[in-house]
């Protein structure tokens, strides 16, 4: 059985059905994203990316604290994606004539070779390790590099986990770390609910189709056969709990069969709604707390001038 009609029957019998966002992300759904990354609605990889346009000589700083002078510095990045920002980092970081690795993950192999061909044209001179694995597997080889890092997990990708994950990914990441050691972590903000909601409810309908794109793949690669038309995008977003959620709803009552599952068949009614993914958004005062949970103090806190988004640089505790 394949490991996508095994994520759908597992998630189908939860309530209410749930698949996981990790699984947005093949080539298709991949280019979807960096379409959503310059859609005007969405604002936090632009607001990123001016943090580190007036900020990344800072952040350099703060990321190579703890290198010694003429020892290698890994740059591990998770999630690394089109690495649009990270090479306005990686820029700085070089300049700081450090000799630096850069490590960049992520559960796209189709990313992480377009990534790795535009680093070898925009910055020839460094040197890279990529590595197509979901986290579990970069902690495990994070842990085995005995250099001195800096871990990169940006763009509020660590909204994506519930709250309690949350501490606890920070905490996994954490555990290979020395107190010499540097995370930047990007965080969404708190912000107008509505500008929240607007970023994920395109009028485009670009994030619609990237929605629409898990159960695309789904059909591809595990034989299941979702007529998308009867599946509608839905966004929302609660202020009392910065829970950004995206659900794909059912226009009908409808039944679903999968291939991969001996043609298993999967009853849906009619307005019935399977969460998709959460984008959880942050105050400043949850971010401390999330990192003294996970083991962590914040080091410096880099922001925008409108508050929209952080780049918090956190360490181990000594
Ligand atoms: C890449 C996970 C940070 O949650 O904002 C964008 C993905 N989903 N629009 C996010 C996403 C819908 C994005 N992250």
């Amino acid at each position: 059985m394949n490991h996508l009609a095994e994520h759908l029957a597992a998630g189908f019998a939860q309530v209410p059905k749930t698949l996981s966002s990790k699984y947005f992300y093949d080539a298709a759904g991949s280019r979807l994203f960096q379409q959503i990354m310059g859609l005007p609605e969405y604002y936090p990889t632009r607001t990123e990316l001016a943090i580190f346009r007036a900020q990344g000589a800072a952040i350099g700083r703060a990321l190579a604290a703890g290198a010694a002078a003429g020892q290698p510095l890994d740059v591990v990045e998770l999630g690394a994606g089109d690495g649009l920002k990270t090479k306005l980092l990686l820029r700085e970081l070089l300049g700081q004539t450090l000799s630096i690795i850069y490590v960049p993950v992520d559960i796209s192999a189709s990313a992480l070779e377009e990534l790795v061909a535009s680093l070898r044209q925009e910055l020839p001179a460094l040197p890279t390790a990529p590595l197509a694995a979901e986290y579990g597997a970069a902690l495990t080889a994070l842990a085995e590099r005995p250099e001195a890092k800096a871990v990169l997990f940006l763009g509020s990708n660590i909204g994506n986990f519930a709250p309690a994950e949350q501490a606890e990914f920070l905490r996994a990441l954490a555990r290979p770390l020395t107190p010499a050691d540097r995370l930047l972590v990007g965080f969404d903000l708190r912000k107008d609910p509505r500008r929240i909601r607007a970023a994920y409810d395109d009028a485009q309908g670009v994030t619609a189709e990237f929605n629409f794109n898990l159960l695309r793949r789904l059909n591809a690669e595990a034989g299941a056969n979702f007529d998308l038309a009867q599946w509608q995008h839905f966004p929302d977003y609660d202020p009392s709990t910065g829970a950004m959620r995206s659900w794909l709803v059912s226009r009908r009552a409808q039944t679903v069969q999968v291939a991969a599952l001996a043609g298993q068949t999967f009853e849906i009614a009619a307005w019935e709604a399977i969460q998709t993914e959460s984008s959880y958004k942050f105050t400043l005062p949850q971010i401390t707390e999330l990192a003294a949970t996970a083991g962590l103090r914040v080091v410096e806190v880099f922001q925008d001038e409108a508050g929209d988004f952080a780049d918090v640089v956190l360490a181990v505790e000594g």
